[in-house]
């Protein structure tokens, strides 16, 4: 509670202003629509990140509770969602999830899919039971729709993971921001412009700090071409690239700013376009107020390494059809858009 009460402060001061920025907190947007969208029945309650396997099958985690920000079902378990963008009206199947895993604190946000060269498929999946960090292991049994838990990874360096993405069948760089180790340094962080947050590297051999000194390390993803790593820092509104080289350390390549608070990113495996979701009013995320709602917005990156990328907004709603965009994923021309605590999103394009 107390918790809540500093952010009502800190939403009502105008002079508060530069701080707020970083929240973006009062940008207005102009809708872009997009024609064949529909919303996907059976996930009501947030779907937080989505991957997408080469085969077309898209995982969707679901159900995040955040500290301070709302939940539609706040008692009930997170859950994995599969959808099969291969059939002509893709539905979302709960996968069922195998038992011995601790289901009532099931608190999943990020995701990440490894696929290894007999083609079995693991799901990595960052886990907040009771306001902790793990990092889940799941095996992807197809036949029955079903995950089985292999383990449960926990290290003193994954304070609180917010991303991750595969390396290998149990390696993996994952985001730490402080949201839920400490969630008022957090905000210190963000309005004092602290720079505490960072990216690790874990494997069973070896787990270190790879790359520091971001606001909130958000989103994290892989080129194709397994050279570079993007990660999304959702309070400095911009992406980093960064080189991977052979020891797994990262080294800054670029930085591009944009306007907007940048969550999860996702890669389109063929062309190496990066698509975001974003929040261009982060503030409203916190309120919980029929006349405010949190907007979504969509950005598409072509060719960041070039001089020039082309950025593209293909998607904004102010909050009426989809609240609080956290992840845009595509394959094959269609489009899955996720959200923090709403609905998701299902386009032709
Ligand atoms: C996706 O969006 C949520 C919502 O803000 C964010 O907290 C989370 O870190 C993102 N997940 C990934 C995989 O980046
Ligand atoms: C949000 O957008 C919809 C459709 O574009 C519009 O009808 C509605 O009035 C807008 N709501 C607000 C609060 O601006």
């Amino acid at each position: 509670m107390k918790k809540v009460k500093f952010l009502k402060l800190l939403s009502v001061g105008e002079s508060l202003n530069p701080w707020m920025n970083r929240l973006n907190a009062s940008r207005e947007i102009a809708p872009v629509t997009l024609p064949n969208c529909r919303l996907i029945k059976g996930i009501e309650t947030g779907s937080e990140d989505i991957d997408i396997l080469p085969n077309g099958l898209a995982f969707i985690s679901s159900g995040l509770k955040y500290p301070g920000i709302k939940s539609l079902a706040p008692d009930k378990p997170g859950e994995i969602f599969l959808m099969d963008l291969n059939e002509d009206d893709p539905r979302a199947v709960e996968l069922r999830i195998s038992r011995g895993f601790d289901l009532a604190s099931f608190n999943p946000h990020g995701i990440s899919t490894y696929v290894d060269t007999y083609g079995t498929v693991y799901l990595f999946v960052v886990n907040h039971p009771h306001q902790k960090s793990t990092v889940e292991l799941f095996k992807f049994v197809e036949a029955d729709n079903s995950l089985v838990h292999l383990k449960t990874i926990r290290h003193d360096l994954l304070t609180s993971v917010n991303d991750i993405v595969a390396m290998g069948p149990d390696s993996f760089y994952a985001t730490n921001d402080h949201y839920f180790s400490d969630f008022i340094l957090m905000f210190l962080e963000m309005f004092l412009g602290l720079t505490w947050s960072n990216v690790v590297y874990y494997s069973p051999e070896e787990v270190k700090e790879v790359a520091a000194g971001f606001y909130s390390a958000n989103g994290i993803n892989i080129s194709p071409d397994r050279k570079y790593i993007y990660v999304a820092d959702v309070f400095d509104h911009n992406v980093h690239v960064m080189e991977k080289h052979a020891d797994w350390n990262l080294t800054h390549v670029k930085t591009l700013q944009l306007d907007t608070l940048v969550d999860n990113l996702s890669i389109d495996p063929y062309t190496g376009d990066i698509w975001i979701g974003c929040h261009p009013n982060g503030m409203k995320l916190f309120y919980d107020d029929p006349e405010n709602l949190p907007a979504s917005e969509v950005l598409r990156i072509q060719n960041i390494l070039s001089e020039e990328p082309a950025v593209t907004r293909l998607y904004a709603d102010n909050g009426s059809v989809l609240q609080g965009s956290s992840v845009a994923s595509i394959y094959e021309g269609k489009l899955l858009i996720g959200t923090v605590f709403h609905r998701a999103l299902y386009c032709e394009l």
